[in-house]
């Protein structure tokens, strides 16, 4: 992830105040926190109770603070942010535009909004293999009335920041350097996986993408999808 810390070195001192949208229990934050070293708030917002309730245990420092709140409705007044993040979540909103509209109208102009998420297109086989076993869970979680889709592509990502009026827009790619893709404990943590879904759920189609997703393990191996990561400035 140094890509993206990389990218804003040369502002990190003028970023004060940040917000964290679907912060999850917070792990961007840890991310913030180790590379913004000035920062004098930072905000992480997610609707999910148990996550907000575990991020806010864990962060015992005064400046950083957790809130249930919705991409979709932020609660903070326009202009209020030096810096807005959300990272692994854009495939998680109900409403990736009105969430993104939300996020420009409470960054400040000449602040900067930072994205990273995974992609789906362009990827090797192994990194295919993950996404068509996160997309498996995706459509797991949306079973359970969660909201989780499936990842988006560069030009997905393009457009959604297009429609807003960015002054500079940089878009950065980061890939796991050489990993072994035939990793067994790995590979094996997938497989139970998958065999977990097939003995959970009675849908032939279900089990049959968890069985195709088994068979290319040991074909073709496993690896994280790449990170596109997009810098635009207010
Ligand atoms: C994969 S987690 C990412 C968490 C964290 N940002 C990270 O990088 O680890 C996706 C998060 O999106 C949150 N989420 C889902 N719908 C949301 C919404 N409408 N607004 C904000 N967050 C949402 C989920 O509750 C979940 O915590």
């Amino acid at each position: 992830m140094e890509v993206i810390w990389n990218a804003i070195k040369n502002r990190t001192k003028d970023i004060k105040t940040v917000l964290d949208v679907a912060t999850g229990e917070g792990y961007f934050v840890n991310l913030i926190c180790k590379n913004i070293s000035d920062y004098t708030s930072i905000i992480g917002i997610d609707p999910n109770e148990n996550a907000i309730a575990k991020a806010s245990k864990l962060y015992t420092n005064s400046r950083i603070k957790f809130h249930k709140s919705k991409a979709e409705n932020i609660p903070y007044g326009n202009d209020m942010f030096d810096m807005v993040s959300i990272s692994r979540a854009l495939h998680h909103l109900g409403d990736r535009k009105a969430s993104m509209s939300e996020m420009y109208r409470v960054l400040r102009p000449g602040g900067v909004l930072i994205i990273n998420e995974m992609i789906r297109d362009e990827q090797n086989e192994a990194q295919i293999t993950r996404y068509m076993y996160h997309h498996l869970r995706a459509e797991i979680d949306r079973l359970a009335g969660m909201s989780h889709n499936e990842t988006l592509t560069r030009y997905e990502i393009k457009q959604l920041v297009g429609n807003f009026r960015f002054n500079k827009i940089s878009f950065l790619e980061y890939n796991q350097p050489d990993i072994d893709v035939f990793n067994r404990s790995e590979i094996e943590r997938i497989e139970e996986g998958c065999d977990k879904i097939s003995e959970r759920f009675e849908d032939e189609c279900i089990k049959e993408k968890s069985l195709e997703i088994k068979g290319r393990l040991w074909r073709y191996g496993i690896q994280n999808p790449t990170q596109y990561i997009v810098i635009a400035e207010k």
